[in-house]
């Protein structure tokens, strides 16, 4: 027989108890709780396209579950699903994968997840820049990682390879890059990418490259893909990619991950133990969207084009507030400090405010490092753009 002790009740371990909740899930929250009270909610907060998934892809999933494909899958998606994505990447960036270096995933978070608890020990250092998505220190802190952040303020949010160069420290392990940036905008040059790239390699340290946003990049930029670079660069890569963005494909979870057959081993270890394979519905889906026709793409790059010029604009003429022009993905990511004043201190202020007497949601800047920024989403119809943006001017003149 057992002797009984007094066990403690739950309490979370303790990397999970140094974890944040997602902020931008929370902005998301805190906008459906305000429109189910009846309020008229212009929301920016939504990090996801306001489109609806395309035709050929929904149907692509009718087939599927109609043909059966409703069973289990290889932990790392079906052979059919890993051979799209890699021709996708020989036929846009020239790159080779082999089918043990791709894996689909549950949507690019999981890629990411998978890549950071496959590599980070407890002690390692994981470099990323600021402004960063808020998942990636919070999947380092679970790891036993350290979270280290990169100033990029004074480059207007651009990281360089100098700037990179810098932060290195012999216990640096790896570094997570996102270009298009999600909550910025912002794009590296493909010249700066590979000149970080050839300092990171020069000295053994891992990459995740998030290209959640990769097609949506803006002219005169180019998509550019980290897969585009010459082999030697790309021994310790893993490339995070998605269907969310790019398909309007949010809800369906279909992500995958590009990495060296020895990394990509232990990715699918974790994830034959946590999730097993993703949606089978979705991986069918995810093949149609990469194989059947891209005018899709084509069509929401245009609209967020049009609304980008539009808000990019609009927001010029609020003083007080500056943005730097996004490159990519679907947010502006204007400085509200010059019109914080008296109890207004922070961002976070400006934001609960703007909730509270425009009902318009903005994702203050803090949760991604960048207290005195706040992420305003232009996936959204430009009738709302329009009148968050009429709420927020009419907001900064009463704090005159
Ligand atoms: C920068 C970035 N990376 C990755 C993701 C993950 O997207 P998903 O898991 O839906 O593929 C997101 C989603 O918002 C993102 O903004």
């Amino acid at each position: 027989m057992t002797t009984k002790v007094a066990r403690p009740g739950f309490q979370p371990s303790l990397n999970v108890a140094k974890m944040q909740a997602s902020s931008t899930l929370a902005a998301m929250q805190a906008a459906d709780a305000l429109r189910a009270s009846g309020a008229n909610v212009v929301d920016f907060g939504a990090g996801e396209p306001d489109f609806d998934t395309p035709d050929n892809i929904k149907r692509a999933a009718e087939e599927a579950m109609r043909a059966g494909k409703t069973k289990y899958t290889p932990t790392g998606g079906t052979r059919v699903l890993q051979q799209a994505i890699i021709d996708f990447y020989q036929r846009e960036f020239g790159a080779g994968f082999e089918r043990p270096e791709v894996m689909a995933t549950s949507g690019g978070k999981q890629a990411i997840f998978n890549a950071i608890v496959t590599l980070v020990n407890p002690g390692d250092e994981v470099l990323m820049a600021k402004p960063y998505w808020v998942t990636f220190p919070e999947i380092v802190v679970l790891a036993g990682g350290t979270p280290v952040y990169i100033e990029t303020e004074e480059s207007g949010f651009v990281l360089t390879a100098e700037q990179v160069e810098r932060a290195i420290t012999p216990r640096t392990r790896l570094i997570i890059l996102n270009s298009p940036c999600n909550p910025s905008g912002r794009v590296i040059p493909p010249d700066e990418f590979r000149r970080i790239m050839e300092v990171l390699a020069e000295r053994g340290i891992f990459v995740i490259s998030d290209e959640c946003y990769l097609r949506f990049v803006y002219p005169p930029g180019e998509v550019f893909s980290a897969a585009s670079l010459p082999s030697e660069l790309r021994s310790r890569l893993c490339i995070a990619g998605s269907f969310s963005k790019t398909y309007a494909m949010t809800g369906w979870r279909i992500g995958y991950a590009l990495a060296p057959a020895s990394w990509t081993r232990e990715m699918l270890k974790v994830q034959g133990h946590s999730t097993s394979n993703p949606n089978s519905i979705a991986q069918s889906a995810a093949v149609e969207a990469l194989n059947g026709p891209q005018d899709s793409v084509a069509t929401m790059l245009g609209e967020y084009t049009e609304r980008r010029a539009w808000l990019l604009g609009a927001l010029s003429e609020i003083p007080g507030l500056s943005c730097n022009e996004p490159e990519g993905a679907f947010y502006a990511f204007p400085s509200v400090r010059g019109v914080l004043k008296g109890d207004m201190k922070t961002s976070d202020d400006f934001s609960r405010r703007l909730l509270e007497e425009e009902q318009t949601v903005v994702t203050d800047g803090t949760g991604f490092g960048a207290e005195g920024y706040v992420r305003i989403s232009y996936a959204t119809s430009m009738e709302q753009l329009s009148e968050g943006v009429t709420r927020i001017k009419r907001f900064v003149e009463r704090l005159k």
